[in-house]
């Protein structure tokens, strides 16, 4: 951020816990919505589940209206990297992947996750971006440590990406998360290891690596949001809100995480 003034607004344990509270709800509501997802229904269905949750939970939509999106959902099929909006006309088939990602206000405070989900059964090429790409933010996530550095963070996705022989996205990025969707400081899925940034407690995260099977190049199509691939070659894409904590880093939006312990590593005692 050359010249740029970074202004990280470090979050207290209670305003920790208020996130996680709306973390919470977002894994919730996510659920849901990913087991509505199957061939025949389409990302508009989609989306009026997700606001008749909304609506459920007493919360916020944190899309709609931003920046004037105008659904509570980005449901982004195939090709579409992020920030397809739902439409009646998108309908899902069987083979398709689809990510889902969604954000809510509660307290004040924001949670912000997402997912690729399979449309029933799919080739196995398109597991291995899907899976490789989960893959690559729970090595970010491991490394959500106090005294790394922001820049480890962009290179562990980047590596496990492009060991697979995948690209990932470079004109969308992660960020810091908190009263608003997205404050500073911006978190890159790409870079190099032991630059940037000290990572330390209190910092509260958004990462969204995106991964292409082809090349990292974007194209926004005309309704000015939906985010495809150049070569419409497949994306995918997962997001978690972690915060940073001395006993290690805490997925709020994984509701089997615990501080210190991300949840895809066990857990010493039982889970509560
Ligand atoms: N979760 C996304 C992000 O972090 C999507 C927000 S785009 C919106 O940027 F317009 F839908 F809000
Ligand atoms: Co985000």
């Amino acid at each position: 951020m050359l010249g740029g003034t970074m202004r990280i607004k470090y979050k207290s344990p209670e305003e920790i816990r208020l996130m996680r509270e709306a973390s919470l709800v977002v894994a919730e509501i996510l659920e849901v919505v990913a087991e509505n997802v199957a061939p025949g229904a389409s990302t508009w269905d989609l989306d009026r589940i997700a606001a008749a949750e909304i609506e459920r939970h007493k919360v916020q939509s944190a899309f709609l209206g931003y920046y004037g999106y105008p659904a509570v959902l980005c449901t982004s099929v195939n090709e579409v990297i992020v920030h397809g909006i739902p439409r009646r006309d998108v309908v899902l088939a069987e083979g398709d992947i689809i990510s889902i990602d969604f954000g809510v206000f509660k307290h004040g405070f924001c949670g912000d996750s997402a997912r690729t989900l399979p449309v029933g059964a799919i080739a196995d090429d398109k597991q291995k971006l899907v899976d490789t790409t989960r893959e690559s933010l729970d090595h970010a996530i491991d490394l959500c440590v106090s005294g790394n550095r922001l820049g480890d963070i962009g290179a562990a996705v980047q590596k496990h990406a492009e060991l697979n022989g995948y690209s990932v996205v470079r004109t969308f990025v992660g960020h810091g998360i908190g009263r608003a969707m997205h404050e500073d400081p911006p978190v890159p899925n790409y870079g190099r290891a032991h630059t940037g940034k000290r990572l330390k407690s209190g910092l509260v995260i958004a990462i969204e690596p995106m991964l292409n099977a082809g090349a990292h190049e974007v194209e926004v199509l005309d309704d000015n949001w939906t985010a495809v691939t150049q070569d419409r070659r497949l994306s995918a894409h997962f997001e978690h809100t972690i915060a940073i904590l001395d006993e290690g880093p805490w997925v709020l939006s994984r509701p089997d995480s615990r501080p210190g312990y991300p949840a895809h590593q066990p857990a010493p005692h039982p889970r509560q």
